[in-house]
Formats: C-alpha cells, sequence, structure tokens
C-alpha cells in the first residue's frame, strides 16, 4: 500500500484505522501515527484523506461522529 506520509510511513489504511479508533482532527492523527512529523510535504494530502475518510464512515454510520456518553446513554 502505498504511504501518504513517506517520511514516517503511514498509509490510507492507518489513517482508516486512526479515524475508526477516534481521531477526528489533523492534530490527532499527528499524534497518533506520526503523520506528516517530518518534512511536511504530505500535510494537505492527509488533510484531505482525513476529512474525506471521517466524512464517508460517518455518512455510512450516522451516530459515528458521538463520542461514548453523548448519544444519550
Ligand atoms: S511525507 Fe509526511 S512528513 Fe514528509
Amino acid at each position: 500500500m502505498n504511504d501518504i506520509c513517506v517520511c514516517n510511513s503511514v498509509t490510507e489504511e492507518d489513517i482508516r484505522h486512526a479515524v475508526v479508533a477516534g481521531v477526528r482532527s489533523f492534530e490527532a492523527l499527528q499524534w497518533l501515527t506520526g503523520c506528516s512529523g517530518g518534512c511536511g510535504g504530505c500535510e494537505q494530502e492527509a488533510r484531505r484523506l482525513l476529512s474525506d475518510i471521517i466524512t464517508e464512515i460517518a455518512c455510512a454510520y450516522p451516530t459515528f461522529h458521538l463520542m461514548p456518553g453523548q448519544d444519550g446513554q
């Protein structure tokens, strides 16, 4: 699989897993994966991909954006 972030070997699948694990911001993605922690050349693509994946999963699972305890349960 192709790296989105070549400096830190972060793939699209890594970003997808991060979103499933609860990542909702670029800063959180950086903290969890190290993405864009080197030259920074991947930042724009990583931000776009993060947004696209969050949107994709949120559309498929409408309550996905809710954190535990925010859904009234
Ligand atoms: S390619 Fe991601 S920090 Fe360099």
